[in-house]
């Protein structure tokens, strides 16, 4: 399918870089920086050389965007055909996150009712209880302890995403478990880096602690799904869910490896993210206080000092809209791709097959056309009476179109729910003379962490 060719369709501003590297270098040292940048130079739509005559077409305007990701979605695909797949699929297989067409719509339509609302409102009190755990292992550090926020985060939401999916409590494997994972998003990353590498199979250094990383994860992953298809008990877990569900076609279950692709993608896709989600939401509270006594005066009104619960979410809206807020200053995944398979239009402007189109999600969510104030934080913005003057496709951390996350409603809650629970007990305040700088892999991160101050609030009220 293609879309007529506009008369005169306009020129994409192309940024040329050094013969050979092109822009890998800029790129690579600061990508979220460049596109940031080029934006602001060049406009909404431009065309930037990666290396040799690869290049990336950037899309930064909210109804481009949309265009890409609604109209033209059978058109610009994620590139999971080509050799290698996407970036992810050497750690996760052939997997809803990994794939496109015919094989992605079947997976999706039978996982999408492990994810609806209800579902995930029963594993509540296992979020709660993931939560209660960092409390509690906070308590035993002194007043204004000194820790690396997102790890702590990570490990929060690590806990959270095995004991909603397997029902049981991975903190005597944490350690292994998250180690492996990010060697995993390492790897990754050192592919977004350096695009021209040697291929996967050859045993590199890189590539054997990869194999390593995977054949641990493996092993861990497959040992849970055999077990549990031994035996008879049902857990009522993400993992119960996802050995039951059928193709609404066929009647066809999964495969062992089928649901264990499925599995390290729920795994990767559901705790990083909202880790990070956590830690720039701490951030941003670190740099304005009155957002921070909002969000306290809210949770401790409501609360009066109790843990909270799923039932006391919907009374805590400005701790949402906080952490929305901070989803649109800090998204989580700030920039995806997609490849075009078929020649197309984007607005005025016409893409050759072959093209690659990036979303600039961090753009989008800045654009001052949508956003008054774009770079203040004002979590205001997403309370209930005002939300109605967002524009829709000006705010899209989960993304638009048929690839919206399918762990949204999941990552809201969690996120919701953790942001009450620390915020009820704790302030931070940033170690000073850190560098805080947003490193983009497939997610974005702090990249020498993020450490701060742990302080326990005294004023709190006691239930
Ligand atoms: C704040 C947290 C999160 C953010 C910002 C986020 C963001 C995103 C984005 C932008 C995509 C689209 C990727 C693309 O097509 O290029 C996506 C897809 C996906 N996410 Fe999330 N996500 C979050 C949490 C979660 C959680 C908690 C889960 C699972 C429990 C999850 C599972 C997935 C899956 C499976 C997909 C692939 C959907 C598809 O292509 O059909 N995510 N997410």
């Amino acid at each position: 399918m293609t879309t007529p060719t506009p008369a005169t369709p306009r020129a994409i501003p192309f940024i040329k870089g050094a013969p050979i590297i092109g822009n890998l270098l800029v790129f690579g040292r600061d990508s979220i920086g460049t596109i940031d940048r080029v934006w602001k130079e060049r406009g909404d739509i431009f065309r930037i050389q990666l290396a040799g005559n690869r290049s990336f077409t950037i899309v930064s305007h909210p109804d481009l965007a949309h265009e890409a990701l609604v109209d033209r979605k059978a058109i610009l695909r994620r590139p999971a055909d080509i050799e290698g797949g996407t970036l992810l699929t050497p750690m996760l297989g052939l997997s809803v996150l990994t794939t496109d067409g015919e094989t992605w719509f079947t997976r999706r339509r039978m996982m999408q009712p492990i994810f609806h609302r209800q579902r995930i409102q029963a594993m509540g009190e296992t979020m709660a209880a993931g939560g209660a755990r960092m409390l509690a292992r906070w308590e035993k550090l002194p007043d204004g302890a000194e820790v690396m926020l997102n790890d702590e985060m990570k490990l929060v939401t690590l806990d959270i995403i095995n004991g909603t999916m397997f029902s049981s409590d991975i903190l005597p494997e944490v350690d292994r478990i998250g180690n492996a994972v990010d060697v995993g998003l390492h790897y990754t990353q050192a592919i977004v880096r350096n695009p021209i590498r040697l291929p996967a199979s050859w045993p590199t250094p890189g590539n054997r602690r990869f194999w390593a990383a995977k054949a641990l994860l493996d092993d861990y992953l497959y040992r849970m799904i055999r077990e549990r298809r031994a035996s008879a008990e049902k857990k009522g877990d993400l993992l119960d869910m996802l050995l039951e569900a059928r193709d609404e076609d066929t009647g066809k279950g999964m495969t062992d490896q089928e649901v264990r692709n499925e599995v390290a993608t729920i795994y990767g896709a559901g705790h990083e993210t909202t880790a990070l989600a956590l830690t720039w939401t701490w951030y941003a509270l670190s740099q304005n206080p009155e957002a921070l006594r909002k969000l306290q005066a809210e949770v401790d009104t409501v609360l009066k000092g109790r843990a909270p619960t799923f039932a006391d979410l919907p009374s805590l809206p400005l701790t949402l809209a906080t952490l929305e807020e901070s989803l649109r200053l800090f998204p989580p995944v700030p920039f995806t791709a997609r490849m075009a398979y078929a020649p197309l239009t984007l607005g005025e402007y016409a893409l050759p097959q072959g093209a690659f189109v990036g979303i600039a999600i961090n753009n989008i969510h800045r654009h001052p056309d949508f956003w008054e104030e774009p770079e203040a934080f004002k979590p205001e913005r997403f309370l209930p009476e005002n939300r109605a003057r967002i524009n829709r496709n000006a705010y899209i951390p989960f993304l638009t179109g048929p690839h919206v996350c399918i762990g949204n409603t999941f990552a809201l809650m969690e996120g919701h729910l953790l942001l009450a629970m620390l915020a009820q007990r704790y302030e931070m305040a940033l170690v000073p003379g850190q560098r805080i700088f947003k490193e983009q892999t497939i997610t974005m991160r702090p990249k020498y962490g993020m450490r701060m101050e742990l302080k326990r609030r005294k004023e709190m009220p006691s239930p």
